[in-house]
């Protein structure tokens, strides 16, 4: 069974005051969420304040992810931060985000060779992939998300897949009010992304990955998502600000197993 894994990515927004008044917000109503261990809760904040949420939620069961790190371990590379700086504030890393790719032009090939150095430094990936509405509209979905899951997958042993978590993110979602369906979502993600895991590393493993859905994921469309057979989660992006909306998120998680 694959715990379902709700996890709000803050982007670059708030500010320490904020991102504190955020997390104590929502503290006890996901600490009692992640108490049980039926869900996963991971809050990524942005670099800055990395250090604050993780002393904030320090022994309430929520974790905490970054959103993305460089792959050389130390050296001359002035703004960037290494994955064995994050493992004292995170257990998680976003890698290969879509604004990554797109904005900061990350190709798969640093994909690739962030997920190995995120596994080396016992950092959990989260890794994204998802298409944009052109990819969408000419119905090349299937194509382009098993090419980015091969481009990630190139190296990774099995046993290192298992650990993943992947967010199936269209670009066309995200922050744009118009989430695909459940039944959309839920096609990608087993046929594409489980399929592109299976030919790879066997049925089990593409079976064992848990596989987020994310793009305008929001407390009235969770249940959408979550009720689906190949989704084990969310990664949440502009509802995860809001406390309420992102408790109402996670608590839907409960219903995953039930
Ligand atoms: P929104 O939920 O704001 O659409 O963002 C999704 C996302 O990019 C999460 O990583």
């Amino acid at each position: 069974m694959r715990t379902p894994i709700l996890a709000g990515n803050w982007k670059m927004n708030t500010n320490l005051a904020s991102a504190t008044e955020l997390v104590n917000a929502m503290k006890n109503d996901l600490s009692q969420l992640a108490a049980n261990g039926n869900v996963h809760v991971v809050l990524c904040p942005p670099f800055p304040y990395l250090a604050r949420v993780n002393e904030l939620t320090r022994g309430t069961g929520i974790q905490v992810g970054a959103q993305n790190m460089y792959y050389e371990l130390k050296g001359a590379f002035t703004g960037e931060v290494a994955p064995a700086m994050l493992v004292d504030f995170a257990e998680y890393v976003i890698i290969g985000h879509s604004e990554r790719r797109q904005i900061f032009h990350e190709s798969d090939e640093v994909v690739n060779k962030k997920i190995h150095a995120a596994l080396a430094n016992d950092l959990k990936p989260i890794v994204c992939c998802g298409e944009a509405l052109e990819t969408y509209e000419n119905g090349e979905t299937d194509v382009w998300v098993r090419g980015q899951i091969h481009a990630a997958m190139q190296g990774l042993s099995a046993d290192q897949v298992r650990g993943l978590v992947i967010a199936y993110e269209p670009i066309w979602a995200i922050g744009t009010g118009k989430a695909a369906t459940g039944a959309g979502a839920n096609a990608v993600i087993g046929i594409s992304i489980r399929g592109a895991l299976a030919d790879l590393y066997g049925e089990d493993v593409a079976q064992s990955v848990r596989v987020q859905y994310g793009g305008s994921v929001t407390a009235k469309n969770i249940d959408e998502f979550i009720v689906q057979p190949d989704i084990d989660g969310a990664l949440v992006g502009g509802a995860s600000l809001k406390a309420d909306e992102f408790i109402a998120i996670c608590r839907a998680g409960l219903k995953k197993n039930s």
